[in-house]
């Protein structure tokens, strides 16, 4: 098993989410403060980097590779790089997590790299509550992007929608009206204690899952679905529609048992676990040896020793975690 990342626990790691930057252009109220401060460039992985670390990754079995930011699409070059990473061979699938503000350009480029599936933030449908959930975002841009991506015939699009209580919460079903007429799934996200934010109170917006599907159910009526990406989500079909409605409730629903997955930072850092702090710097390793892979492989194994067994959030007002989402990469 020399070749396998395989944990204490017996789980082994088959999916890995890398984020290739901290920028954003958006601002989003649960993600980052508003004088989010950015890595210096030198601190920031390579392309090149990045996509020698997959090849590590691949080789060591894992099968998909999710490009997550900040956004990963501000970053320059992004898409020569992508089409790097989707030619590894064992890699069965690359997906992408973004905000959509560059979907209207880059879409058919990104399914032309061989970007398989493709996930879009869309948190409202309101713009001014979609400008005051983003800070900055432009909802139009947005809803264009998703018609992009729609075109450009990606396997699957999904939309996520992090719910907030008095935020958004009153556009549950109009969140899933939308995905189901435009044929898309969509999943709702309990908000996670991830990094200090001034004028934010986390336990106030707290919005859960099972709310959230009370909600719908005064409009829909959910059916049992067997679907599972490996994913932390759990998957409902929706009566009359093709598309399914998922919740991410890592405050109701732990799913830590199960986990097959690692994250690495812009910044190289190998983190275990998106609720602990457990870590390992890769960067160093990657720089360190610039021609020999197994050194990065070695250091992929040791990784496995300290992955721990499971997160504890809880909804006090200072965070446990200190990082904020943006650096993590959700
Ligand atoms: P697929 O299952 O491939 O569709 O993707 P996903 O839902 O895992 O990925 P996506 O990037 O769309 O993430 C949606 C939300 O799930 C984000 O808010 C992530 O932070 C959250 N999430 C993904 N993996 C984990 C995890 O291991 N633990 C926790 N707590 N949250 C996660
Ligand atoms: N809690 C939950 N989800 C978050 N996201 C960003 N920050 C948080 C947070 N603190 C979501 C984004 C995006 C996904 C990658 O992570 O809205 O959909
Ligand atoms: Fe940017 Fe996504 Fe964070 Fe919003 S949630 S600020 S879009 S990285």
């Amino acid at each position: 098993n020399t070749n396998k990342l395989i944990d204490k626990f017996g789980r082994q790691v088959t999916y890995v989410r890398i984020s290739v930057t901290d920028r954003c252009d958006f601002r989003c109220v649960y993600c980052m403060s508003e004088d989010m401060e950015f890595l210096p460039r030198e601190e920031v992985l390579s392309l090149e980097e990045i996509t020698r670390l997959s090849k590590a990754f691949v080789e060591m079995g894992v099968t998909k590779i999710r490009i997550t930011g900040g956004e990963p699409l501000v970053r320059k070059d992004i898409v020569n790089m992508l089409a790097d990473v989707a030619k590894l061979e064992g890699l069965e699938e690359l997906v992408i997590t973004t905000n959509g503000s560059q979907l209207t350009k880059l879409a058919h480029p990104l399914k032309e790299a061989g970007v398989k599936r493709i996930n879009i933030s869309l948190d409202s449908l309101d713009a001014d509550k979609f400008k005051k959930v983003t800070r900055v975002g432009d909802l139009n841009t947005v809803l264009e992007g998703i018609q992009a991506a729609k075109k450009a015939g990606f396997e699957k699009i999904k939309l996520n929608a992090v719910i907030l209580k008095n935020r958004n919460h009153d556009e549950v079903n109009s969140l899933v009206q939308f995905a189901m007429k435009e044929g898309l799934d969509i999943s709702f996200i309990e908000e996670m204690p991830l990094g200090a934010i001034e004028s934010h109170s986390r336990q106030e917006a707290y919005y859960s899952s099972d709310e959230i599907k009370r909600d719908i159910e005064q409009q829909f009526e959910l059916l049992p679905s067997t679907k599972n990406t490996g994913g932390p989500a759990r998957y409902y079909g929706v009566k009359g529609y093709d598309n399914l409605v998922g919740f991410i409730s890592p405050h109701s629903h732990n799913f830590c048992d199960t986990c097959n997955r690692v994250r690495v930072t812009a910044s190289g850092l190998l983190l275990l676990c998106l609720g602990q702090e457990h870590s390992m710097d890769l960067k160093q390793v990657l720089r360190a040896n610039p021609t020999d892979l197994n050194k990065v492989k070695e250091a992929l194994i040791e990784s496995m020793d300290i992955k721990p067994k499971g997160h504890d959030f809880d909804m006090t007002e200072q965070p446990v975690i200190f990082r904020h989402m943006s650096v993590t990469g959700g």
